[in-house]
Parts: structure tokens; C-alpha cells; sequence
């Protein structure tokens, strides 16, 4: 009996579908237990790529559960289209679980993310319009609808009701383009679309598979510096992204956790605002960005680069009781001469690994490491002694700083191209 927990030690975006797709075959269930389809993790499979943004990335294993957790919140037009492209793809969609107590996503919850966001100007989050911030806003106001509101005979009244109060709202912010009746029409086609998808208690649900002996892997969405409490706020998403959300998105007690697993990229990436302190603003970031691909899943908009942060990712791992390390996009270094880390800050003169209450406003110098790149090749290479000797000592040297074991190293988008360590 065990809950493990995969999730991304920065900005998001650290691969952790494709991690989950390949450790799916060893869990009965994998949840999502935060997040919506902000979302975006991409699985390659063979010739074929796929994007999920609210679907758990064990979709595509036989025999896995797949549930989509309470701490979710759902937006029907996009689930019932995510699903219309996964059963085009021959998946029948069986294993699909989704909990009573999700929140949806109203298209008008869209709508003011988009004029909140318009209204920023220059102090925009960077959001990724998909109505995340307003339904966690309506969730803790308390006035959010949830799936098991579908099926109830008042259904339409709380949605009228809802929806007026956001045209209100609309009204204080700035105008944007926002096609709600056509947005609306299809927003309930897809409640009718989508409700064969059984609905579970799922904090029981979840809990019945434990006690059967099942093992249960919790999959993280956006990164832990996105997260509501620990992230780089205002900067951040509206839900916790770290261990402890998965506590409360499925129902699950704190002592049924088993092991964390924190995945990183082998640099970092940041899409939308905010700080981050390590980002390269010339050549460097835009060869990381190009050798990368890295283009967001879900908006598309570039995403920034920088070298891999160890005061940060001593954060994250020391808030999500992090036991073991995932290390993405090993290959993405393979032509550099140089690599670089960033060992510790100086702030305000003082040297330390711990971020300050503002990364926003602190004004850091950083020590970085500079360490020999391997300018090889790394496809076909099946074991940690197999890799070049720098990029090995590279490892080492992450492992040696982060006190916390390498277990797993990714070295391109297909499932095969993974070390075990
Ligand atoms: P997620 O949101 O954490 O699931 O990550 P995304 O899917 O948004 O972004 C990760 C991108 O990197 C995707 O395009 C993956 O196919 C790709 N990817 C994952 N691991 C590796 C790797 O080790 N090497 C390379 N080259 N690409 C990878
Ligand atoms: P995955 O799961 C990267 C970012 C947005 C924006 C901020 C708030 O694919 O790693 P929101 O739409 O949540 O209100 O946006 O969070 N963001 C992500 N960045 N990966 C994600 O998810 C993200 N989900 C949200 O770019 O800066
Ligand atoms: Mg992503």
C-alpha cells in the first residue's frame, strides 16, 4: 500500500508526463490532484505526440486507473475535446474516474481571467487564460459549482445564477473579446458529452484502493514555484502545487504518502511572468530555448531559460520532502561546451542558499559553477556509467548539492530514453 508523488521542482514543465507515462505500468491508479488545464504534459509514443491537460498521464497504459481528483478544477469544453482526441487515437477511455467534488470551469470564469488579466497591463501574471485563478476564487468564496452539481434537478438555475454575478464583474475590468453565448452553447454540449465519465467519492474511492493494497502515484501539474503558498507570488497558479495539495485534492492523509518524486530539468524554464533569477537573456537562452524546443503545451509562448538553481530547488525539495530526483533534458546540454549551476545567492551582500520572502523585489548576485560540457551524443546510452564522464560528474555534482539520490535521467521525449540510476 502506497501513495507516491511526482511533481516539478520549478517553474513547471519539467516533463513530468512523460515520467508519469513511463512509471504508470508499476501503479493501479494515477491521480490528479491540483490544477486544471492550465495544464499541458506532452507524451511521445512512438511516431505520436499527445498533450493532456486534465487527463492523468497513465491514460495510455492498459489496466491503470485514471482519476481525475476533488482539488482539480474542470473546464468541460476542453475535457470533452481532450477526450474526443484520445479516442481518435483508438484509446477507449475506460479507465477514466472523475471526483464529485471537482470544481468546473465556467466559460465566464474564463472571460474574467482574461479582463483581470487585461486590467494588470504590465503587472500581468502571464496566465494561461484558462479560468484557473477566478474558479479556485469562486471555490474558497464559496461559490463554486462542482461536478456532482450536474446531475442535480437546480443545475441550470446555479448556473445562471453564477454566471450572472461574473457578467457583473466583467463589467469593472476592461473590455476583451470573449464569445460568451458561443462559449456557452458548447460549454453545455460537452456537459452532455462528457458525463459518461463515472463520478466518484473519490476521497473514499482513493482511500478503498489503499486498504485493497493498490499503489496510488499523485501527479503533480504546473511546479512547486507556481504553488499559492511557496511560489513566486503574485506570480504563482491558485492552487498548491506541492506534497501537501495532494492531502488535500484527493482525500488522502499525510502518513499514506509515500515517496516524493521531484523531477527538474537539467537547466530551468519559466513561462509567463515573474521573477527568475537565473534566466539568460542572450545567446545562451535562445540556444537552450531552440536545442529545447521549449514552447509552451499549452499556449504555445515561448518559454524563458536559464540554468539549473540549487538555492531553489534546495526550497522546493526541503517543501515537498522530496526522496528522490528525476533529472529531464539531459540531452538538451549535449552542445555545450559549458555548463553552468547557480550554487548560491548573494543578497544584500550576504551570501546564502535560501530564497528571500521576495524574489521579486531582492536584488541577487549568483555564485554559479561552471562545469565542462560532454559535446556527445547521449541516444542509445542504457545506464548512468554509460553517459560521458563530465555528464556523470555534472550529476554527481546536483546530487552532491541537493543531498537527495538521482534515480531517474531523461534524456529525450520518448519513453525508452530514460536511465534508471
Ligand atoms: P510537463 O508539463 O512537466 O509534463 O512538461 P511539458 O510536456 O510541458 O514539457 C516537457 C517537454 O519536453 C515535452 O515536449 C516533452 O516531450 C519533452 N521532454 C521530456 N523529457 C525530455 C527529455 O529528457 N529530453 C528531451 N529532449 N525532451 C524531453
Ligand atoms: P504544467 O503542468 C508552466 C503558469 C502560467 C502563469 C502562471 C499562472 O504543464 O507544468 P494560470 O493559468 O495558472 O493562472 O497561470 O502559471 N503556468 C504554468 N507554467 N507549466 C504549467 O503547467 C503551468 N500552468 C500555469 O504561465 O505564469
Ligand atoms: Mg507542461
Amino acid at each position: 500500500m502506497a501513495l507516491d508523488v511526482l511533481l516539478g521542482l520549478q517553474w513547471g514543465d519539467e516533463g513530468k508526463g512523460k515520467i508519469v507515462d513511463y512509471l504508470a505500468p508499476n501503479y493501479n491508479m494515477i491521480a490528479r490532484f491540483q490544477g486544471g488545464p492550465n495544464a499541458g504534459h506532452t507524451i511521445v509514443i512512438g511516431e505520436d505526440k499527445f498533450v493532456l491537460h486534465t487527463i492523468p498521464s497513465g491514460i495510455f497504459r492498459e489496466n491503470v486507473d485514471n482519476l481525475i481528483g476533488n482539488g482539480v478544477v474542470v473546464d468541460p469544453t476542453i475535457l470533452a475535446k481532450e477526450i474526443r482526441g484520445l479516442k481518435a487515437a483508438g484509446l477507449d477511455m475506460k479507465n477514466l474516474k472523475i471526483s464529485s467534488k471537482a470544481h468546473l470551469i465556467l466559460p465566464t470564469h474564463r472571460w474574467l481571467d482574461a479582463a483581470s488579466e487585461a486590467a494588470k497591463g504590465k503587472a500581468k501574471i502571464g496566465s494561461t487564460l484558462k479560468g484557473i485563478g477566478p474558479t479556485y476564487m469562486d471555490k474558497t468564496g464559496r461559490n463554486g459549482l462542482r461536478i456532482g452539481d450536474v446531475s442535480s434537478p437546480d443545475f441550470r438555475a446555479k448556473y445562471d445564477a453564477l454566471a450572472a454575478k461574473h457578467k457583473q464583474l466583467v463589467s469593472i475590468y476592461p473590455d476583451v473579446d470573449f464569445d460568451h453565448k458561443g462559449e456557452e452553447e458548447r460549454w453545455f454540449e460537452a456537459i452532455e458529452e462528457i458525463k459518461w465519465i463515472p463520478v466518484v467519492d473519490s476521497q473514499y474511492y482513493v482511500n478503498a484502493a489503499l486498504k485493497a493494497g493498490q499503489n496510488i502515484l499523485a501527479e503533480g501539474a504546473q511546479g512547486s514555484m507556481l504553488d499559492i503558498d511557496f511560489g513566486t507570488y503574485p506570480f504563482v497558479t491558485s492552487s498548491n502545487t506541492v506534497t501537501s495539495g495532494v492531502c488535500n485534492g484527493l482525500g488522502v492523509a499525510p502518513q499514506k504518502i509515500g515517496d516524493v518524486i521531484g523531477i527538474t530539468k537539467a537547466y530551468c524554464t519559466r513561462v509567463g511572468s515573474g521573477p527568475f533569477p537565473t534566466e539568460l537573456h542572450g545567446e545562451v537562452g535562445e540556444q537552450l530555448r531552440t536545442l529545447g524546443s521549449e514552447f509552451g503545451a499549452t499556449t504555445g509562448r515561448p518559454r524563458r531559460c536559464g540554468w539549473i538553481d540549487i538555492p531553489q530547488l534546495k526550497y522546493t525539495i526541503l517543501i515537498n520532502g522530496v526522496t528522490s530526483l528525476c533529472i529531464t533534458k539531459l540531452d538538451i546540454l549535449n552542445e555545450f561546451e559549458e555548463i553552468r549551476l547557480a550554487k548560491e545567492y548573494t543578497i544584500g551582500g550576504e551570501k546564502t542558499d535560501q530564497l528571500p520572502f521576495d524574489l521579486n523585489s531582492a536584488d541577487i548576485t549568483i555564485d554559479f559553477e561552471a562545469m565542462s560540457g560532454w559535446k556527445t551524443d547521449l541516444e542509445g546510452l542504457q545506464s548512468f556509467s554509460d553517459l560521458p564522464m563530465p555528464a556523470q560528474e555534472f550529476l554527481n555534482e546536483i546530487e552532491r548539492l541537493l543531498e537527495v539520490p538521482i534515480n531517474f535521467v531523461s534524456k529525450g521525449p520518448q519513453r525508452k530514453n530514460l536511465i534508471l540510476k
